[in-house]
């Protein structure tokens, strides 16, 4: 049972630790995960080696889930919403399937903290991570999603794609100057965080008893977190969570084996 994780930068990825502590779970004799650095020109052909050598899956980090959505020759709903692919998985009959988890791995790390059906949720951003998490969360009923970024024109865009796979909920795009106010669920899916940046959204998004949610995570809180903390937001959670979790579906889909994730993020938060 041999996977990898695929990227470039690698050196830093968690996920071999992470599978190693599921795969402890089962008794998956033989079970490898290992970090392979793929060359930035050559992402196919790595994987391609690794298929042929007995690699029977593998996920794929930044900046080739774009790449290995068109390698994929079949690919998930979720992923095919996404157009980006973290999961592959190679099948009996030798072709290869993508998948994408990290929208799964929210929904459940959201869920380990507080309800999503009914509620008033607002996604920050209009790139790929916001496009990745999208039907997940659209599959949870939410009252409505509206999408808010920088750039209104790509929100609206955004949201336009989803409209009709979005039945009974209310989706909006719009630009941060044209939110709302009263937000339940608040997710930072922009990569302001990774600046340091807070982002120009007035304080009343939070509703009374807000969760905010950035998808990010680090040893400090996030950028975005500080700024829900100075609105008042107790409820804050940043993406480590979702790290694992988008990782404990890429292993159900491999192994079959649905692992348990709480023992696994309290280690991964203790050494970060
Ligand atoms: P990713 O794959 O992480 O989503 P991306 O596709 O480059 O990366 O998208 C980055 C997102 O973060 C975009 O929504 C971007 O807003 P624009 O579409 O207006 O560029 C948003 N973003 C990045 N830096 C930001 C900042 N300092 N303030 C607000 N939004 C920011």
């Amino acid at each position: 049972m041999r996977y990898a994780v695929f990227g470039n930068p690698i050196a830093h990825s968690k996920s071999p630790q992470i599978h190693a502590a599921f795969a402890a779970q089962f008794d998956l004799p033989g079970f490898s995960y290992e970090k392979l650095l793929a060359p930035l020109d050559d992402f196919a052909g790595s994987v391609r080696a690794f298929f042929d050598a007995g690699g029977q899956g593998a996920n794929v980090t930044v900046p080739f889930k774009e790449e290995a959505f068109r390698l994929a020759d079949r690919l998930t709903e979720r992923a095919a919403a996404a157009q980006a692919v973290n999961t592959l998985k190679l099948l009996d009959d030798g072709s290869i399937l993508g998948d994408n988890t990290d929208g799964a791995g929210l929904v459940a790390d959201v869920l380990r903290h507080t309800g999503i059906a009914g509620k008033r949720m607002l996604l920050l951003g209009a790139g790929g991570a916001a496009r990745g998490v999208l039907l997940p969360l659209v599959a949870q009923v939410p009252a409505g999603i509206t999408l808010a970024n920088r750039t209104a024109a790509k929100a609206e865009g955004l949201i336009a794609e989803f409209t009709g796979k979005a039945a009974g909920i209310s989706l909006q795009g719009c630009g941060f100057a044209d939110l709302a106010a009263g937000f339940d669920l608040v997710i930072n899916a922009t990569s302001a965080s990774l600046a340091g940046e807070a982002l120009p959204i007035p304080a009343s998004v939070f509703a009374k008893g807000a969760l905010a949610y950035d998808m990010m995570y680090g040893k400090d809180e996030t950028a975005f977190l500080q700024q829900a903390a100075r609105a008042g937001v107790t409820q804050r959670v940043d993406g480590l969570g979702m790290l694992v979790g988008q990782a404990a579906e890429a292993f159900a889909l491999w192994t079959g084996h649905r692992p348990a994730v709480d023992a696994v993020l309290t280690d991964l938060r203790a050494a970060l």
